[in-house]
């Protein structure tokens, strides 16, 4: 096996024998959304499957697959509007299924966990566009209905234009703001979560008639910026109480939020040096908050193709990378970055542009003195738009996973759609799994507790140093 010779993982407090290998065992999920089209624009190709994305059937399918194979989680990313091009959809948007149609993620995890046991699932909810009270209260049924297997992607959203407009706003909240708007939302939710139920406010007894002691459940009131609220929580408390915390905006903003609140971020970093970058400034922001570097945990998304032949992987991520339009590219682009590259001249860099919508999307591609052009661009954002592109033998795929755990400082990854559908992880889970279970890359057992225990290795709770626990009674 390679580096033998490794190393010291310091915040792990692992002392390594001489001549052993390094193991830190990682986390692996699922990276989906309730559309058939998702990142790498490949619906059609002939492995895909997902033309039954809007069955339950379908994805039970894929939840039972996941677990059995030894993943930790299915993560559902939510897009609440769609890629626009100045007032209006840009065809290929619909006819190629850009994003679109897309469905409600909340809905569909209580259908999921009624068939896995141990599985967690992470669904993201917008700040931007949801209300604190209703969206806690959803996240409070679900973790009891997962027995506190469910997380929370905290986003500020892409898509605004068309976000703003189904919503019924004038304008797109600018990017900085919509972070400030998060921070409230979060404030007020930690409020309903923490500090309105008693631990022991449920009585549930038939001989007193009282199902919750009224002295144990506590008023809440809220006046801020962009929230008041003033009432009773009506959601008894679950065994996690607020859900674990995920986020996955990597702007300055964004990974300040991170570093007060985030007890997990998803990153799209390509480059172990880029990747080592971001994770350390987001330990080191972790730690300027009081608290833990590790209490972070950081997930790369990953776009791997893996055959049995080096040769082989390559005819298919050739045959993948051919696979979307560069106009159906360019809208998927659009709606995540608000900006549209069909205006651009193709020989051109995104150097000088500015945006509302995603600063992390724009910024990757904006290296001083080594900006792609947009025809690069185009080229460049089709089977994965931002984290590493991996290609490959099962071992060279192995090799290059390990390295960016041990040289980026990495926790884990969510595995990108490349195909659409379980074809996405059938080739990873046959191939690949076998090998980082052999290295002691994954846990011999699966596994399993709330979202919170398996990830942080802690309570099922927040625990005292996170700010949410100032607003426990
Ligand atoms: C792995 C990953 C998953 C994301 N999932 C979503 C999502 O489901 N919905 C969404 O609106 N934004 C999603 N985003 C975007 C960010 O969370 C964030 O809202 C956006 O990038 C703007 O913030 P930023 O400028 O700080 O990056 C995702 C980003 C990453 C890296």
């Amino acid at each position: 096996m390679r580096r033998a010779e490794l190393i010291t993982i310091s915040y792990h407090n692992v002392t390594l024998d001489e001549g052993l290998v390094l193991t830190k065992k990682i986390f692996l999920g699922a990276f989906e959304e309730l559309t058939p089209n998702f990142i790498s624009n490949a619906w059609h190709h002939e492995r895909g499957d997902t033309g039954d994305f809007a069955t339950l059937e379908y994805w039970q399918d894929m939840a039972r697959k996941l677990e059995a194979a030894g993943f930790d989680f299915l993560f559902f990313a939510e897009a609440i509007g769609y890629p626009m091009s100045g007032d209006d959809v840009p065809e290929v948007v619909i006819r190629e299924a850009v994003q679109f149609p897309v469905h409600d993620p909340m809905t569909i995890i209580s259908g999921l966990a009624a068939t896995v046991d141990r599985l967690g699932f992470v669904v993201t909810a917008s700040t931007t566009a949801q209300q604190p009270y209703l969206n806690a209260r959803a996240f409070t049924t679900l973790d009891h209905f997962t027995k506190g297997r469910i997380a929370w992607n905290v986003v500020t959203s892409d898509n605004q234009v068309a976000l703003v407009k189904m919503l019924g706003q004038t304008e797109v909240t600018p990017h900085d703001e919509r972070y400030r708007r998060a921070t409230e939302f979060l404030e007020l939710s930690f409020k309903l979560w923490e500090g309105a139920w008693e631990d022991d406010a449920v009585v549930n007894d038939k001989a007193t008639r009282t199902f919750a002691d009224p002295a144990k459940v506590h008023r809440i009131k809220h006046e801020g910026e962009y929230f008041r609220l003033d009432g009773y929580y009506p959601a008894t408390p679950s065994i996690q109480r607020t859900p674990m915390l995920l986020q996955a905006g990597a702007s300055p903003t964004g990974r300040a939020f991170a570093g007060r609140f985030a007890e997990a971020v998803f990153i799209q970093d390509r480059g172990i040096d880029s990747v080592k970058k971001t994770v350390a400034d987001l330990r080191a922001r972790a730690v300027a908050n009081g608290r833990d570097a590790d209490s972070i945990k950081i997930m790369d998304a990953v776009a791997i193709i893996v055959a049995d032949t080096e040769e082989e992987a390559l005819r298919l991520r050739a045959e993948l990378d051919a696979t979307p339009t560069r106009e159906a590219a360019a809208a998927l682009f659009m709606g995540w970055s608000g900006v549209d590259l069909m205006k651009f001249d193709l020989e051109q860099t995104l150097d000088e542009v500015t945006t509302e919508v995603g600063q992390t999307m724009l910024a990757m591609f904006q290296v001083p003195g080594a900006s792609p052009t947009v025809a690069e661009i185009l080229d460049r954002i089709t089977t994965s738009i931002g984290g590493p592109r991996i290609t490959g033998t099962p071992e060279q795929v192995a090799d290059e996973l390990q390295a960016y755990i041990e040289e980026g400082d990495l926790d884990g990854f969510l595995i990108e759609y490349t195909y659409g559908g379980m074809a996405t992880y059938e080739d990873f889970i046959e191939k690949v799994m076998p090998i980082l279970r052999e290295r002691g890359m994954l846990p011999d057992v699966p596994r399993s507790g709330t979202m919170r225990e398996r990830l942080t290795g802690g309570g099922p709770r927040l625990p005292a140093n996170h700010p949410a626990a100032q607003y426990r009674r």
